[in-house]
């Protein structure tokens, strides 16, 4: 029976409580698919650097470099500051194991609650591919003349042409393997070096897929259309930090934080992909057993996807679409009663029928 390793980094927050949750039906599904999971649980964490003065190991990806898969809860907690748990943890696990996809869905199911009015799930089917690894998130910068009055923060993006192509050209072949449209999203008009130079380089590859309709939009105006006219996106390429604003704005339209999952690829298999829910820690209703779990169970169906098992992941989804219509058993962001520990199971009972 194959068998695929699985690194668990729970981390802060609600990051356990979502987790335990797709961990569960992760198991269920391997006894219904046949295959083997085999866990691995690290503590790592803003609770393991309070007491290492470290978010995670020195060797950290050393150990998880040969698992199948690693599922992230989040990370980042009051008492630690967050360039610092983001920076140590997770940012260093998207960056040294070369993830420079970030896949994440925004798809509006039946029964999700959405605040746009005369919108239906046809609208809102899209996937954002984010760029991963660079831009505004290289983290290249500098303080200097701490304390005076000539005091100043530089804090340059980097914009390479190798990371650029890879992320366009990944984002034309998906739209030309589903037959979709791809908008690319820009802000050329006052970044006249690192947007200038990806709308540059989305032409240069666009010309390789003729059949690809597509569009550009300047990424103020592109919030706009995710809210005022959200069907005309399907595929979409966006820098690490537009990309980043505009899917908690795509949480935002189909359904909430509760519902919105990211994939961290490594395209070529060299490193291990990631998987986790694209929402934070929410110290705010930490520790209270009311987080929402589906976005880290919609994340198990990308991590199935992965392992090639598509059919396994849409039945995931088709499951928490049930759950959705049904609405006997949701947590509070949905509207419901429902604990953090009963939404695995009710996935699970659902998935069994
Ligand atoms: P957040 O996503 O944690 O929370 C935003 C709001 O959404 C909060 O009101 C929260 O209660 C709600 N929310 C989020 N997930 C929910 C869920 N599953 N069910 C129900 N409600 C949910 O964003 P934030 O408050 O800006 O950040 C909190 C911390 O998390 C910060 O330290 C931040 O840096 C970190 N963060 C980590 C990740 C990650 O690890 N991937 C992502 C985003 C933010
Ligand atoms: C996300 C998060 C992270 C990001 C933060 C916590 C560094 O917001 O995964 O969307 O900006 O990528
Ligand atoms: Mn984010």
């Amino acid at each position: 029976m194959k068998k695929y390793k699985v690194a668990v980094i729970p981390g802060d927050g609600i990051g356990p409580e979502v987790l335990a949750e797709g961990k569960k039906v992760l198991t269920a599904v391997a006894e219904m698919a046949n295959f083997e999971v085999e866990y691995d649980d690290y503590p790592w964490g803003c609770e393991y650097y309070l007491k290492t003065g470290e978010m995670m190991p020195e060797n950290a990806l050393d150990i998880l470099k040969d698992v199948d898969a690693i599922y992230l809860g989040a990370v980042g907690y009051p008492g630690v500051p967050d360039n610092i748990s983001l920076g140590g943890l997770l940012l260093k696990l998207r960056k040294g194991f070369d993830q420079y996809i970030n896949l994440r869905p925004v798809k509006l199911l039946k029964g999700a609650p959405c605040p746009l009015t005369g919108v239906g799930i046809e609208d809102i089917d899209m996937v954002v591919v984010r760029e991963n690894s660079e831009g505004e998130y290289a983290n290249v910068g500098c303080r200097l003349y701490p304390d005076s009055p000539q005091e100043m923060a530089l804090q340059t993006s980097v914009f390479s042409r190798k990371g650029t192509e890879r992320v366009i050209r990944y984002a034309y072949e998906l739209a030309k393997k589903e037959g979709k449209t791809l908008t690319s999203i820009s802000k050329g008009n006052a970044l006249g070096y690192s947007m200038v130079f990806w709308d540059q380089i989305f032409k240069e590859v666009g010309q390789e897929y003729p059949e690809v309709k597509t569009s550009t939009l300047l990424v103020d105006a592109a919030s706009m259309f995710f809210v005022k006219d959200p069907k005309r996106f399907q595929i979409v390429v966006a820098s690490n930090l537009f990309g980043d604003i505009l899917t908690d704005l795509g949480a935002a339209i189909a359904g909430g934080m509760g519902l919105a999952a990211g994939a961290n690829l490594n395209p070529e298999g060299k490193y291990p992909s990631m998987f986790e829910p694209i929402h934070g820690s929410a110290p705010d209703i930490a520790g209270q057993m009311i987080s929402n779990p589906l976005a880290s169970i919609w994340s198990i169906a990308q991590m199935l996807d992965h392992w090639g098992m598509n059919d396994w992941g849409q039945e995931i989804i088709d499951a928490i679409e049930t759950l959705l219509v049904e609405k006997k058993t949701l947590t509070p962001d949905l509207g419901g009663t429902a604990k953090t520990d009963e939404i695995g199971e009710a996935i699970i009972e659902i998935l069994k029928r």
